[in-house]
């Protein structure tokens, strides 16, 4: 089904995919962050990446929707069990084969393309912050988040502690948005060398489906999930 939803160019990026998962696509596909990035307007989005703001209004409003969970609609339980399901447990499946793909390359290839020392090095650092944060917020967040809509009201020190944990968890996502933005800029944009065997082409098919997953993972977070959270603790 095509939306035929209006679309004010004023509005936040993260709230137009929060409305609208089918979104994010459009936006990968034309370079613009709407993950870290989700407070910027429409507009000014379309003006930072020099592109044409109503070419990009008729390109969203002719986009078929998805039957995936809309966030707006969603309970907190299912905001979080949809993170876990579709993207940690992706990272924990992925990472650990994608790691093996990116060393055997840089090996075979590294003398010839010298940039795939470097791919390597950033991604098994992004590799082992992004594993650590999702286990963190799993153990630890997730559960407190969780609790506010079906516990008891949280402590103001417990308030405090997830307002913290919430703040620090976005640091770490631009830490990771860095990463990302790094490999892309060292492969040049996932260009495939005239070279490249099957694992190299692989390699870099994979690595820029992670990127696409963790914008798409970050922005449920930052822009839907976090932002509820904080509702819940200010109606406590
Ligand atoms: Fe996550
Ligand atoms: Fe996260």
């Amino acid at each position: 089904m095509t939306t035929t939803t209006t679309i004010d160019p004023e509005t936040s990026l993260g709230r137009l995919v929060g409305d609208h998962p089918e979104f994010a696509a459009v936006f990968e596909s034309l370079g613009i962050d709407y993950c870290c990035g989700g407070d910027t307007s429409l507009r000014r989005a379309c003006t930072e990446n020099d592109l044409e703001l109503d070419t990009v209004v008729e390109r969203l409003a002719t986009t078929d929707s998805t039957d995936e969970l809309a966030p707006a609609e969603a309970s907190i339980t299912e905001l979080v069990d949809d993170v876990v399901e579709t993207h940690h447990d992706y990272l924990r499946a992925e990472l650990p084969s994608l790691e093996r793909t990116v060393r055997k390359v840089a090996r075979v290839h590294g003398d010839t393309h010298p940039e795939l020392e470097a791919i390597e090095a950033t991604f098994l650092e992004l590799q082992e912050e992004v594993t650590h944060h999702i286990a963190d917020e799993e153990e630890t967040v997730f559960p407190e988040i969780r609790k506010l809509e079906n516990g008891a009201p949280p402590t103001a020190p417990e308030e405090a502690r997830i307002r913290e944990a919430i703040a620090h968890l976005e640091e770490e996502h631009d830490d990771a948005a860095a990463h990302l933005e790094e490999i892309r800029t060292l492969s040049d944009g996932y260009a495939v060398p005239s070279d490249a065997c099957t694992s190299y082409r692989n390699m870099l098919d994979r690595l820029q489906l992670l990127e696409a997953d963790m914008h798409r993972h970050v922005h449920k977070e930052n822009n839907v999930l976090f932002p509820r959270a904080e509702r819940a603790l200010e109606s406590c």
